[in-house]
């Protein structure tokens, strides 16, 4: 059976600021989708948040990018959005960049990850989902999964995964793509996805062509023209069998790395593995969360969630990400905490350089 796994997401509205979701938008959410559900436009839905942003897990058999789906979606985030703006959160509507819905949700503001596949005899599937922080975000765990045998001893130790992973990866600035093969081509891939912020791992394949992992690079700079707000991606990853098990799927998330993002999308900070009730982002806005949502899948239906990161065994990554949180802090408005200037939501720059002008002097 032919199933279609859409995660779509869009912030809102922040309550209070931009630290967490409003219950009752995630309850206006539940309505539409249990609506479409009826309808039979979807198979079944989990409505969740990360931070401020509300997330819609949706199955289907209407394929990717598939015009009544992200037409409801959209929908959704405008019911959703009217909630927002009746209790006056804070940004109510912000990743809505359109005046209305136009064919396809992609480029219009919300992040949206989506694959379709013949679902197995057993379907377990992992959706990672991020706050203050960017579409690259994924690229070290998903490299992690997929071609270190320091993180999937599966790579080196079962048969069906020996032969390694495709790697399609977009050139987010000039809107190209590229598949490269490992672990032959690892050196070359590596080139590229260690700068994220240009180069995101869009999806992964088994060599036989099986999908196995799809993430959202949508970047809303790009979309509006301007920075706008940091993209809060999506990731889904299927699990066991020839793709990674569960626990090497998570393991990468166990060594907090740096990401770009928190206070005013300006600064590195590093992300933060928590349950679904812990992704608040509040100290400095932050530190950046992911949380991780586990399913099987019967028939489309979703069974679950488990809350993966909100077990113990994660303790340990948050006090790091906290004592990382606590060393980038110290550099106050300074790089390398603070990003570099052209990649800063936030600048002041233009306006002080011009009241200066008649001040800078040639050395
Ligand atoms: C980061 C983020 C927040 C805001 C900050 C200022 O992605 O959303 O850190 O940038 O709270 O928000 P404004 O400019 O809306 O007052
Ligand atoms: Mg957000």
């Amino acid at each position: 059976m032919k199933i279609t796994l859409s995660v779509i997401k869009a912030d809102i509205g922040g309550y209070v600021g931009h630290s967490d979701s409003h219950p009752e938008c995630l309850c206006e959410a539940d309505n539409k989708l249990a609506k479409a559900k009826e309808s039979g436009l979807l198979i079944d839905y989990h409505v969740t948040k990360c931070g401020d942003d509300l997330q819609l897990i949706m199955t289907h058999q209407k394929g990717e990018n598939n015009t009544d789906i992200h037409e409801m979606a959209w929908d959704t985030f405008v019911a959703c959005t009217s909630v927002a703006k009746k209790l006056k959160l804070y940004g109510a509507g912000q990743d809505l960049l359109a005046d209305a819905f136009s064919g396809n949700i992609k480029g219009m503001g919300p992040g949206a990850a989506e694959m379709e596949f013949e679902e197995r005899t057993s379907e377990p599937v992992v959706i990672f989902m991020a706050d203050k922080t960017s579409s690259g975000a994924w690229n070290m765990p998903l490299y992690k999964m997929f071609a270190d045998p320091f993180n999937t001893i599966g790579l080196v130790i079962a048969e069906n995964m020996h032969q390694g992973f495709n790697f399609e990866v977009h050139d987010v600035k000039e809107s190209k793509k590229i598949v490269f093969s490992t672990p032959e081509e690892i050196y070359d891939l590596l080139v590229f996805i260690g700068a994220p912020n240009r180069y995101p791992v869009k999806a992964v394949y088994t060599k036989t062509g099986e999908i196995a992992a799809s993430s959202s690079t949508q970047k809303l700079a790009f979309i509006a023209g301007r920075y706008v707000g940091k993209d809060d991606p999506v990731c889904i990853v299927r699990c066991q069998g020839a793709f990674p098990a569960v626990g090497e799927v998570l393991e990468p998330f166990a060594q907090p790395y740096l990401v770009e993002g928190w206070m005013r999308g300006s600064h590195w900070g590093p992300i933060m593995p928590v349950g679904v009730a812990d992704s608040l982002p509040t100290r400095f806005d932050g530190p950046p969360r992911v949380i991780a949502q586990g399913f099987q899948l019967a028939q489309g239906r979703l069974v679950g969630p488990r809350d993966f990161f909100a077990d113990v065994s994660y303790d340990k990554a948050r006090q790091k990400a906290n004592d990382m949180a606590y060393m980038m802090r110290k550099h106050g408005p300074f790089e390398p905490h603070r990003l570099p200037l052209d990649e800063m939501e936030y600048t002041t720059m233009p306006q002080v350089s011009h009241k200066l002008q008649a001040r800078f002097k040639p050395l």
